[in-house]
């Protein structure tokens, strides 16, 4: 039987990885997963994280199942974090393994409610939003996104996909830090969505996982909160692997706000259900790691101040990159990289230019030209200015 199985196409973010790996070259720079990684080139376990675990380990008495939507700490901590004002009577939730677990039961449950929905994607999205929508057989469509000359939105051409969406069907939005191109929407920009939304009857699927990445904590949840303010039915998939530093212990969280409380207590069975049926319980470790940090002023505090510093070096190297560009290129085309936000910017270069890039200066970037910002220092950025300007870009 098993022989029967297809080989499946590799994930073109993780095999970049291992491609770098590979390669022996000193001075090789990796640009390609989304992790953030300090100067040094590490990525390293925040001081509250620590703090946390020692804690949760002196004071953690049984490891017993928690409940199959996680436990309650854990999902207020997340709802305050990233709604701010709670509508409590309207809110399910359910932790789940990372934030693509939460895509995920987030596309199965929009699906259970509407078994002919369609989706819409920003043109482009994460690589792995179109996969997990091509595995699950879920109908998609793209909506102009990037602009491939400004490297902004293209916003008059988004605005004319998003309105053809249907009532019921699911409008998939990255809430802050676009992810690849780190071209984001103004808030009055997401006024214009909410009203699109708003007369379509399509369901926003918020992605949330770079909250803290781009202006801040409250300015990336902006969006989100306008959002959850406005319009009857909204997703919300979070994730706390990049703002916890906590990547591999796959903590996120689906919200589903929904019209009336009955609504609510439909939404937040088949979500607890959506999870029995996949893994059973979601996974502790991490969400206690996150409520433990949240609910505690000091440790909340410490994790604030070092991620503001993680947020501020990825502000300083888009500055000094666009500044080493301008010189370079005695032109100002390369400012966009000073104005996208989050960990990524699409540099808008060719596949055969991010190849000469990886072939001559041993610079590893996804295909489609996306470079993650965090895994550049100081001494990098000349060398990857120098590639980009001798590729021709
Ligand atoms: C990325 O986009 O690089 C990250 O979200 C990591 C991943 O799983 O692809």
């Amino acid at each position: 039987m098993l022989s029967n199985l297809k080989p499946q196409a590799a994930d073109k973010i993780l095999m970049l990885i291992e491609e770098y790996k590979a390669d022996t070259r000193q001075g090789k720079v990796d640009l390609g997963v989304g992790v953030y990684k300090d100067p040094q080139g590490v990525t390293p376990v925040m001081r509250a994280v620590k703090a946390a675990e020692s804690r949760i380990w002196e004071t953690q008495t049984t490891k017993t199942y928690t409940g199959l939507a996680g436990e309650p700490e854990y999902r207020a901590a997340m709802a305050r974090l990233v709604l701010d004002e709670v509508p409590t009577d309207r809110l399910a939730s359910v932790a789940t393994v990372g934030g693509t677990g939460a895509v995920r039961q987030a596309l199965e449950l929009a699906r259970m409610a509407n078994p002919d929905l369609t989706v819409h994607v920003s043109d482009p999205t994460w690589p792995n939003h179109l996969s997990i929508m091509k595995f699950m057989g879920l109908p998609f469509v793209e909506y102009r996104y990037f602009d491939n000359d400004s490297r902004g939105v293209d916003f008059d051409a988004m605005k004319e996909d998003i309105a053809r969406a249907k009532k019921g069907d699911v409008v998939l939005l990255h809430g802050c830090c676009h992810n690849p191109t780190g071209a984001n929407l103004t808030m009055d920009q997401w006024a214009e969505v909410v009203a699109i939304l708003e007369k379509t009857g399509a369901i926003p699927l918020i992605d949330l996982a770079y909250q803290g990445f781009g202006d801040g904590l409250d300015a990336d949840a902006q969006a989100t909160r306008l959002v959850a303010r406005s319009l009857p039915e909204v997703l919300i998939a979070a994730s706390c692997s990049k703002n916890f530093g906590i990547y591999r212990e796959r903590t996120g969280i689906l919200m589903a706000l929904a019209e009336n409380g009955a609504a609510r207590d439909l939404a937040q069975g088949s979500m607890a259900y959506l999870n029995r049926q996949t893994y059973s319980f979601p996974p502790d470790h991490g969400a206690r790691i996150v409520s433990t940090i949240l609910d505690d002023q000091a440790l909340r505090a410490d994790w604030q101040a070092e991620l503001e510093e993680v947020r501020n070096t990825m502000l300083g190297l888009r500055d000094q990159l666009a500044s080493e560009l301008r010189d370079l290129s005695g032109s100002d085309r390369f400012d966009f990289i000073a104005r996208h936000r989050g960990m990524f910017s699409r540099l808008g270069a060719s596949q055969e230019q991010v190849e000469t890039m990886k072939r001559e200066a041993g610079i590893y970037m996804v295909g489609d030209s996306r470079l993650n910002i965090a895994g550049l220092n100081s001494d990098t950025v000349p060398v990857l200015a120098r590639a980009i300007i001798d590729a021709g870009v």
